[in-house]
């Protein structure tokens, strides 16, 4: 069994990215917004500032307070469209519940919108013609491929269904000839379906969801979910103690999915200043 070290991975990956970024001496802008108090979108959005301040690219944070409107949020994202210096813009999620988040996600320009959230972005997703990934799916990829695993034709199971994670995911994997099934709530034997599993990607939420019985000897098992325990640690979906001994490769949290989401996300940014070159 080996770990999958995403720390070093997704080091790399900014590297690439600054040193692209010194080459060719670009001046890029990302605009990231925070409306609220939520603890763990602080610590994502002081991250994302951290990255983008080592890729050599200039962080904008607006910080608006819990009581934002959604008409007030919509004319800040107005307003960032029209600044010629901001390259990316993102909204950081969940939004206050006043706040219809989709409605939002639709007013950022589709060519600054980093997270590829946007419905255009979602559709180019669909038919595998990418302006950019979807940060935490082309994350989960990067780490795949570090395992020079061949994806074509394996059996791959995404638990998880969301719009940000596990409907995109499912569809990278596709693209890459995997056989793919996405199982959720109402999925009926769960930890049979997961068995079939070469790779296994969950995107649950829960600590401890996914469990030993639920994976085949020497499977992939990449690890989505940041969770706290009952101690208040930072802790994946995965049983990580009962689940590693089983697997051929494992992702730990932290340090596996997480830093490669913040990785991505400069990418695409880095992307997002060339298509409005
Ligand atoms: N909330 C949780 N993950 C993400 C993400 O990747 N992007 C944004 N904007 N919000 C999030």
């Amino acid at each position: 069994m080996q770990i999958i070290d995403g720390k070093a991975i997704s080091l790399a990956v900014k590297e690439r990215v600054r040193d692209e970024i010194a080459k060719d001496g670009l001046k890029i802008g990302l605009a990231v917004v925070i409306v609220g108090n939520d603890q763990a979108s602080r610590v994502y959005v002081n991250n994302k500032k951290k990255a983008c301040e080592f890729c050599g690219i200039t962080s904008y944070e607006y910080a608006l307070p819990e009581e934002t409107t959604e008409e007030q949020l919509l004319e800040l994202v107005d307003t960032l469209n029209g600044d010629s210096n901001v390259n990316g813009i993102l909204v950081q999620l969940p939004l206050p519940k006043q706040i219809n988040e989709q409605k939002i996600i639709e007013r950022i320009s589709p060519m600054k919108d980093v997270d590829a959230f946007h419905a255009v972005n979602v559709g180019k997703i669909m038919i595998g013609e990418y302006s950019f990934l979807p940060c935490t799916p082309a994350g989960v990829m990067e780490l795949i491929h570090s395992t020079g695993t061949e994806i074509s034709g394996k059996e791959c199971v995404v638990i998880g269904r969301s719009n940000i994670v596990g409907k995109p995911m499912a569809m990278l994997l596709l693209h890459e000839n995997g056989t793919v099934t996405i199982c959720h709530s109402r999925t009926k034997n769960l930890a049979e379906v997961c068995r079939r599993a070469d790779i296994l990607v969950s995107a649950v939420g829960k600590a401890g969801f996914v469990t030993a019985d639920m994976v085949k000897d020497g499977a992939i098992v990449i690890d989505v979910g940041m969770n706290r325990n009952a101690e208040g640690k930072l802790c994946g979906d995965v049983d990580f103690d009962g689940v590693a001994p089983k697997c051929s490769y494992i992702t730990p949290v932290p340090g596996g999915v997480g830093p490669m989401t913040i990785a991505m996300l400069m990418e695409n940014t880095l992307r997002a200043k060339k298509l409005q070159s």
